[in-house]
């Protein structure tokens, strides 16, 4: 949605001033290419359209004082004491501010307001947001040439060193570089993508379970690590150098457990690039058979979906218009996403509205989803 209308009142009332920039940063969805980041593989995330907005106007000194509609708080900091203040939103914005500087940029100070309409903590990336939204008024306020894979890196190690969130690159680039009406192909070790239209006869749906699992984070560090240590089994840098034939002449030399682990990242490498094939063909029914099979993967060999993902999986399969399923992000709840016919959309999302509540008892949040723009300015007067 566009949220200019509700940011300029809210910054007028506090500067006097209509404000002179405005900045967004979407969300992301990922079609597929599930924990293949941090083995520098292959994805396939468009940015939805919902983002991260920012209404601002430069200062003169080195402060930045930022008021969030969305936790009704105010953060205020200063360039050159950059201090971690705890948890919460407003790390986001120093963590950026610190990683720019780390890498050698000359910030000035900013003032505005911000908010969002990306659902927190639902696996849609409000994190990668509201970093992207932060480096972007960074961008505006000192005169940066925006470059977005620098831009989207700096995103990452603040997330990474600053916050302490242990993530790959996905949602960062997706947020930086994503074009509207394109899903984003992207080769997470080059850092080089393609942007690859959406047939206009096919609808993403992001199917929110409206659960989450705290064991998450400690689920995806062991993950990682489970992935490093078979590469190095392997004798190469990341999963992504082993092929299927040299991983199946050797996997009997693996533990079961590793072995399913490596066999998911090897083989949604794979289906990255045959759903890009079959994008591009708008062969509808065989991507939605390759999602299909990449929920198989991640529920049976890398172990990460959760009984209401499932569920919705199979719910949607089964529903009016749809072509395939699959859990989505990091796992362990959160959203699955789902490839639908444009026609049969009404129709599909109040099937699996009354399934999903039926089967669990839970409302699930179903967002029709348009492919976004990356993060960018909307207007700049100064
Ligand atoms: C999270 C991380 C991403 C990626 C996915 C799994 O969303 O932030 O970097 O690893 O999980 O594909």
């Amino acid at each position: 949605m566009d949220l200019r209308a509700t940011l300029t009142p809210v910054f007028e009332d506090r500067f006097g001033t209509i404000p002179p920039i405005i900045v967004r940063a979407p969300g992301r969805v990922n079609i597929i290419g599930e924990h293949t980041d941090y083995n520098d593989g292959f994805v396939l995330p468009m940015a939805i359209d919902r983002a991260v907005w920012i209404a601002l106007r430069r200062r003169r000194d080195r402060q930045v004082t930022v008021h969030s509609l969305d936790y009704s708080e105010s953060t205020t900091f200063s360039l050159d004491r950059l201090r971690s203040a705890g948890k919460g939103w407003s790390e986001y914005l120093r963590g950026v501010a610190w990683a720019l500087q780390t890498a050698g940029y000359a910030l000035a100070g900013w003032e505005g307001v911000m908010v969002g309409d990306v659902p927190v903590g639902s696996g849609l990336s409000s994190s990668a947001a509201t970093e992207l939204a932060a480096a972007r008024a960074f961008a505006s306020v000192s005169d940066l040439e925006w470059e977005a894979v620098t831009m989207a890196r700096l995103c990452q190690k603040a997330e990474n060193e600053w916050v302490g969130v242990n993530c790959g690159i996905m949602d960062q680039m997706v947020s930086a570089a994503a074009r509207a009406g394109h899903t984003l192909f992207l080769d997470c070790r080059s850092l080089t993508f393609e942007h690859i239209p959406i047939p206009a006869d096919l609808s993403v749906v992001v199917l929110d379970t409206a659960t989450r699992r705290g064991l998450v984070d400690s689920a995806y560090n062991e993950r990682r690590a489970q992935c490093e240590t078979t590469a190095h089994f392997f004798g190469v840098h990341a999963l992504r150098d082993v092929d299927k034939h040299t991983f199946e002449a050797r996997a009997s030399e693996l533990d079961p457990l590793t072995c399913r682990r490596a066999r998911h990242v090897i083989s949604e490498n794979d289906r990255v690039t045959q759903a890009v094939v079959a994008l591009r063909d708008g062969d509808a029914a065989t991507l939605g058979a390759i999602l299909d099979t990449s929920h198989a993967s991640l529920r049976d060999d890398f172990e990460v979906s959760c009984q209401a993902l499932n569920i919705m999986v199979d719910i949607s399969r089964l529903a009016p218009g749809c072509f395939g399923a699959r859990m989505t992000g990091a796992g362990f709840g959160g959203c699955a996403v789902a490839i639908v016919h444009a026609e049969k959309i009404q129709e599909f999302a109040s099937h699996v509205a009354r399934k999903y509540a039926q089967q669990t008892g839970l409302t699930p949040n179903i967002y029709i989803c348009q492919a976004a723009e990356g993060a960018g300015p909307l207007l700049s007067s100064s």
